[in-house]
């Protein structure tokens, strides 16, 4: 049985990129999804000097081994003024702290969504670009607009974006 590791790149305890992060990790066939949600770690705003003070904050190890433990990753990024939410990055940069390789080479599905008709497309090109540098080997990705129009956990309503997923779901669970 295969380890998913899901991600919703956002500390709302509502996040829409929570839920579709979880949802695609559920449908990878023979894999057990496990979700890392980011209010489950308590991780101070990324400094230098605390840093050098105090150190790596438990919970980052503890993101970090979760991170190490799975097969795959299903990352999905919340957008905020055309970027990373701050939780997000905030996780990211401590984690860049114990390792480099934050995403550690292991396949991943790159996703984004929000409630606006870009479906998140700038944070997720941002990713897309800045990821790799840092262990991310992206095996696939997708953006879905329109949150609540389009998500159902039944499958998504649209016919093309429901296609489309199902089409990636297949790469990344050939690639785990
Ligand atoms: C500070 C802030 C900035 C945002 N900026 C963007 C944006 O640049 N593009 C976008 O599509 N949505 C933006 N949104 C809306 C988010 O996409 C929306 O809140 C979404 O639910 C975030 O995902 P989450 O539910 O996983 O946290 C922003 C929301 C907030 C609170």
């Amino acid at each position: 049985m295969k380890r998913i590791i899901a991600i919703g790149g956002s500390n709302s305890k509502k996040s829409i990129n929570k839920a579709l992060a979880t949802y695609v990790a559920s449908q990878v066939e023979n894999a057990e999804a496990i979700v890392a949600d980011l209010n489950d770690f308590n991780l101070p705003l990324y400094g230098i000097d605390l840093e050098t003070e105090n150190g790596i904050p438990e919970d980052a190890t503890r993101l970090n081994n979760l991170l190490e433990s799975g097969d795959g990753l299903v990352i999905s990024l919340a957008e905020h003024n055309g970027s990373y939410s701050t939780a997000f990055k905030n996780a990211y940069d401590w984690l860049s702290r114990i390792n480099q390789k934050v995403w550690k080479n292991k396949p991943m599905f790159l996703m984004a969504t929000s409630p606006g008709s870009r479906g998140g497309s700038s944070v997720l090109q941002t990713a897309k670009t800045g990821f790799p540098h840092l262990g991310g080997n992206i095996i696939t990705d997708f953006s879905l607009p329109f949150f609540y129009d389009n998500f159902s956990e039944e499958g998504l309503k649209d016919v093309e974006l429901k296609t489309s997923l199902t089409h990636k779901i297949r790469l990344f669970q050939e690639a785990i």
